[in-house]
């Protein structure tokens, strides 16, 4: 039979289109059912557990991880631990329901290289690995970012992907709050994680919430002004935070070093009070806090002056060594400060930073200029920070891994 030219044009479009849309519901498919969003995060002793949660789009039989030493991995004698999963059902749209699990991999071996997957009866994810901690202090990097907040798979997965290259081998990733910019839309979690792609199956994430984690409070009535209801889902993060804030505010102990993450949005005395007791307690080398809202703001319309009554003088009561921001949508870095003063040469303070990694930025308020050591940016940032006994060397880059400051702190 003879094809005319037409038909056969005809004919080519269709099987294009057959391919295109045939595919496409294929991998529409193979989405539903897989793992996504596999996130790491530490646990209060990442020296003996690691937790770990996923998504699925639909709720799969007997969700659970496995996990085998690395060194074991090909031996025959050896068949991974299973740990079965807790799973909560989050209503997104009233006709979208999503299924997230998590495991804590407990009684683990400090500074071994684990592997690990996760999945159900059908379907399980890649194999990744991890890396416990140490027990006792160890030289260590981490690295901190500030608000992503916009534009987050356009134009943050550059920094991410930059700020790998330049640590692969950092123990965790710290950001400290609106890492998206409406907390309840799940478009821009799928964006964040889109933006770091395999990273948090690797590295852990530890996250504190901003006030974009929170609905505006202009707008709503108090008794709503509540986290959003997909941050507990999406992260297993340690629960020894005061009460109602588990998991927006906690503490957790990295070879040598107390981090304390604050909840700058609510119940800041309560907050107040609860660090006092964790900070008395502590046996850790090196305190590094971490809050959303800057103790001492570049911005021109804010200041926290309640941080100042509240937080200040329990941070220079235990000698607190830094402390970690956003929200500004710029940088800053102070010098040692004690009682909202600089302290002389020399002497001991706190050094407070706020940073920023997304493409929004604000004007520069000279408010606190008699403090601070270094103000500027309007360019995506990332830091990162070793941790040695004696020094902490603390380097911030841009994009082009540049870098943009630096300083030490000795002990
Ligand atoms: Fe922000
Ligand atoms: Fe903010």
């Amino acid at each position: 039979m003879k094809i005319s030219k037409i038909n056969r044009y005809l004919l080519f479009a269709g099987l294009a289109l057959f391919l295109i849309f045939g595919h496409a519901r294929a991998d529409g498919n193979t989405l539903n059912v897989f793992p996504e969003r596999i996130v790491l995060n530490l646990t209060q002793t990442p020296y003996n557990s690691q937790a770990v949660t996923w998504r699925t789009q639909k709720m799969g039989t007997s969700p659970r991880a496995q996990i085998i030493r690395v060194s074991e991995f090909s031996s025959l004698e050896s068949t991974p631990k299973i740990f079965s999963a807790r799973t909560s059902a989050v209503d997104l749209d009233k006709k979208t329901t999503v299924y997230h699990h998590s495991v804590v991999f407990n009684s683990l071996e400090p500074n071994v290289l684990y592997a690990y997957r996760v999945g159900d009866d059908q379907h399980f994810s890649e194999w990744n690995q991890f890396i416990t901690a140490s027990e006792k202090l160890k030289s260590f990097t981490f690295l901190y970012f500030g608000d992503i907040q916009n534009q987050i798979q356009s134009m943050c997965s550059r920094v991410f992907r930059t700020a790998f290259q330049k640590q692969p081998d950092a123990g965790f990733w710290l950001f400290a709050g609106d890492m998206v910019d409406n907390g309840d839309d799940d478009k821009e979690w799928k964006e964040f994680f889109n933006a770091m792609g395999w990273i948090p199956r690797t590295i852990p994430l530890m996250l504190l919430p901003g006030n974009h984690e929170y609905p505006d409070r202009r707008f709503i009535p108090l008794e709503d002004y509540k986290i959003s209801k997909l941050w507990r889902p999406h992260f297993t993060l340690p629960e020894n935070g005061p009460k109602d804030l588990e998991e927006t505010v906690f503490s957790f102990e990295y070879q040598g070093v107390c981090f304390v993450m604050l909840n700058g949005n609510e119940l800041i005395e309560k907050q107040a009070k609860w660090l006092e007791k964790i900070l008395s307690k502590n046996r850790q080398h090196w305190v590094i806090v971490s809050i959303h809202q800057p103790v001492y703001s570049i911005s021109k319309r804010r200041n926290r002056t309640d941080f100042q009554k509240f937080f200040v003088p329990v941070f220079d009561r235990f000698s607190v060594d830094l402390v970690l921001q956003g929200h500004d949508h710029a940088y800053s870095r102070t010098f040692p400060l004690r009682n909202n003063q600089r302290v002389p040469d020399k002497e001991k303070g706190t050094v407070y930073v706020i940073s920023i990694a997304g493409p929004k930025f604000y004007p520069i308020s000279s408010r606190y200029d008699h403090l601070m050591a270094k103000t500027g940016s309007r360019e995506p940032l990332f830091q990162s920070i070793r941790v040695d006994a004696d020094t902490l060397h603390y380097t911030s880059y841009n994009i082009m891994k540049q870098v943009y400051d630096s300083f030490e702190i000795h002990k």
